[in-house]
């Protein structure tokens, strides 16, 4: 029997094959700003290793919402890859969704099967990858990537793929697409590149888009482009965004809320301008202390001391006591759970990094979204940490 999500989801796909109709019907599906469209909860991911199986991603819970941008950040190793493959259901062959709830509007994908999976790869849900510079193919044009999604999921012939692949390329700033839609790959700079990989992600309007790391390997002024292209489909429509990063300055600049990630465990979540004003772990404390904003002329950046455990050797108690300053006996004992945080400070909205994130840009914290996701943090102490 069809459910309710099937039967939306059908309607959906019978639009109509022009760009313009194609934009109406964005329209009507389009969720309205703030609703949450994804829920993640405990999730969890193990893979297989010759020395036996390891947890890379553990209890892992956000939420993302319509028009908004959370920032997955965190050290390398942390996770954020693997968190996003799972969300998007393309795990690597020796990984395994071990728990955990991915309910995409309503649907929770976890439960799916793979083959059923698929059905919401493109439509409900685009990824850029990390790495993406690489993922095009060389041997087709870029058009004929790019019609792919719509060959497969609308049925549309190849002219009328062709037709909606040029649209796609206006949309994400591509110049002259008409004749540049029958170039390759390698005729393209990196950063056009990117935008073909984002225009493929977005081609048949999803209502959430990942992002895993999408400017690493360009130089700055395409970055800030690239960034812009994202906020600017973000807000076209109404996805809701999940930013993969481990720069502090990008999470300040263009998200709304973040999840902070350590050893594949989400241990800060919350408004970005909350929690980067008054972060409640000493992880994240330690992060934003190695940003060079908070410093005074003269004085050292802090790093923080250590790395973070091997997979295979993930302690008992708190997954940061190896590196934290306020390690305690409880600690090593009873692991942390992600809780909610009471008594933060209000922040300066602003300005959360407590300086210019990049001198003169303005800070993208939007004012009077209502109602906020809760601050959570995975800390026996997160009360206190900021007295200390
Ligand atoms: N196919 C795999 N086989 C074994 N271990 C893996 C595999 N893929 C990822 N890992 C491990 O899982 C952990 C999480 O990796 P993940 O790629 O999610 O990190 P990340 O946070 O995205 O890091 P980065 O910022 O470097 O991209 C790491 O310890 C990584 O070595
Ligand atoms: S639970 Fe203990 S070791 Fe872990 S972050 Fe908090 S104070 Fe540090
Ligand atoms: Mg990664």
């Amino acid at each position: 029997m069809k459910t309710a999500t099937d039967q939306a989801r059908a309607k959906r796909s019978r639009g109509a094959a022009t760009p313009a109709a194609a934009a109406t019907r964005t329209a009507a599906v389009q969720a309205k700003a703030h609703d949450v469209v994804l829920q993640v909860r405990d999730l969890a991911v193990d893979i297989r290793t010759h020395r036996g199986t390891v947890r890379a991603v553990n209890s892992v819970a956000f939420e993302a919402r319509a028009g908004e941008t959370l920032a997955l950040l965190g050290e390398s190793g942390c996770g954020k890859s693997m968190t996003a493959k799972a969300l998007a259901g393309i795990m690597d062959p020796v990984c395994d969704l071990a728990d955990g709830e991915i309910v995409l509007n309503g649907t929770d994908l976890a439960s799916l099967s793979a083959r059923e999976r698929l059905k919401f790869a493109g439509p409900e849900l685009g990824i850029v990858f990390q790495d993406a510079l690489t993922a095009l193919n060389p041997v087709y044009t870029v058009g004929t990537q790019l019609g792919e999604a719509f060959r497969i999921h609308r049925g549309l012939n190849a002219k009328e793929a062709r037709f909606e692949a040029i649209d796609l390329m206006k949309r994400v700033g591509i110049p002259e697409p008409e004749s540049r839609v029958n170039s390759y790959p390698h005729q393209f700079s990196g950063g056009m590149r990117q935008r073909i990989l984002i225009a493929m992600a977005v081609a048949l309007n999803p209502r959430l888009l990942i992002a895993d790391e999408p400017t690493t390997a360009l130089d700055v002024t395409v970055q800030a482009q690239i960034m812009q292209l994202l906020r600017k489909l973000r807000e076209e429509g109404q996805m809701a965004v999940i930013l993969i990063t481990h720069d502090l300055a990008v999470v300040a600049e263009e998200a709304d809320s973040v999840a902070v990630m350590y050893a594949g465990n989400v241990v800060e979540s919350g408004p970005v301008s909350e929690v980067f004003a008054d972060p409640r772990h000493p992880y994240t404390k330690g992060l934003l202390e190695s940003v060079p904003v908070h410093l005074e002329r003269g004085a050292k950046l802090k790093s923080i001391a250590g790395s973070p455990p091997e997979l295979h050797d993930i302690p008992a108690g708190c997954v940061y006591q190896s590196r934290c300053p306020l390690v305690q006996d409880i600690c090593r004992a009873e692991r942390p759970v992600l809780r909610p945080v009471a008594g933060a400070r209000t922040p300066d909205a602003r300005n959360p990094l407590g300086g210019s994130a990049v001198a003169g840009d303005p800070v993208n914290i939007p004012s009077g979204k209502e109602p906020r996701p809760a601050r959570t943090a995975a800390c026996h102490f997160s009360e206190e940490i900021n007295n200390v």
